[in-house]
């Protein structure tokens, strides 16, 4: 399968090209939760002006578990879905009463917290604990079924699972966090939707079935729920 040839020119290119993002320099687990949280549903560039005001303001588990609700969503205004401020206010009082304030270290561990997800349950343990477990959003989806020519539904949870599986089969043990964020990297800066992909730019148009056969622009294929 082409996808055991990707961790090598995919790190490569990451090593090269990632951007300077405020979470990489620093990558605590507090902090990285709180930008993922922060990524779900807005860009890299709409968080940046909330992301280290947010930090200041709140700058661990315990100082979020005890945030005044309006103090809160001040800190949130502008970011939109609000449930995902509240959320974060749950866990860091589950995160306070049951893990001494700090977060848990394993996967399942955080899938367990409010407002934490497969995707971002996998995204802390590996991005901050260096625990080999994927992290698959709508980036990663798209570029392995680019790399794949694949028109499987992407919004279909099997299809999801599968592809999750497949990831962690090649997940390079040591740099796992980096691969991941590599994968979703070159998914928001490259591979990008809507036929518009930047194929000369891609260390993996070499190894790309889409390219190679003209379908960027019919894969991946997300039928409507
Ligand atoms: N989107 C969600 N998480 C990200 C991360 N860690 N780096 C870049 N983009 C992201």
């Amino acid at each position: 399968d082409v996808l055991s040839r990707i961790p090598a020119p995919l790190l490569q290119w990451y090593g090269e090209n990632a951007r300077i993002l405020p979470w990489r320099n620093e990558p605590s687990p507090y902090r990285v939760w709180i930008s993922e949280i922060m990524l779900q549903q807005t860009r890299v560039t709409a968080v940046m002006p909330y992301y280290e005001r947010f930090l200041h303001a709140l700058p661990s588990p315990a100082e979020l578990a005890a945030v005044p609700d309006e103090k809160l969503m001040k800190l949130w205004e502008g970011l939109g879905y609000y449930n995902r401020a509240r959320n974060l206010k749950k866990a860091a009082q589950i995160i306070v009463e049951q893990w001494k304030g700090e977060l848990p270290s394993s996967f399942d561990a955080l899938l367990s917290l409010p407002g934490i997800g497969a995707y971002t349950a996998g995204a802390i343990a590996s991005i901050a604990f260096g625990i080999p477990v994927p992290a698959v959003d709508g980036n990663v989806l798209r570029v392995v079924s680019r790399l794949r020519a694949s028109k499987d539904d992407i919004a279909d949870p099997k299809v999801k699972l599968r592809i999750s599986e497949d990831i962690a089969a090649i997940l390079p043990h040591g740099c796992a966090g980096d691969f991941n964020q590599a994968m979703m990297e070159l998914g928001a800066v490259v591979c990008l939707p809507n036929g518009q992909p930047l194929c000369g730019k891609c260390p993996l148009a070499s190894l790309c079935r889409a390219y190679a056969e003209g379908l960027t622009g019919d894969i991946p294929v997300k039928a409507a729920k």
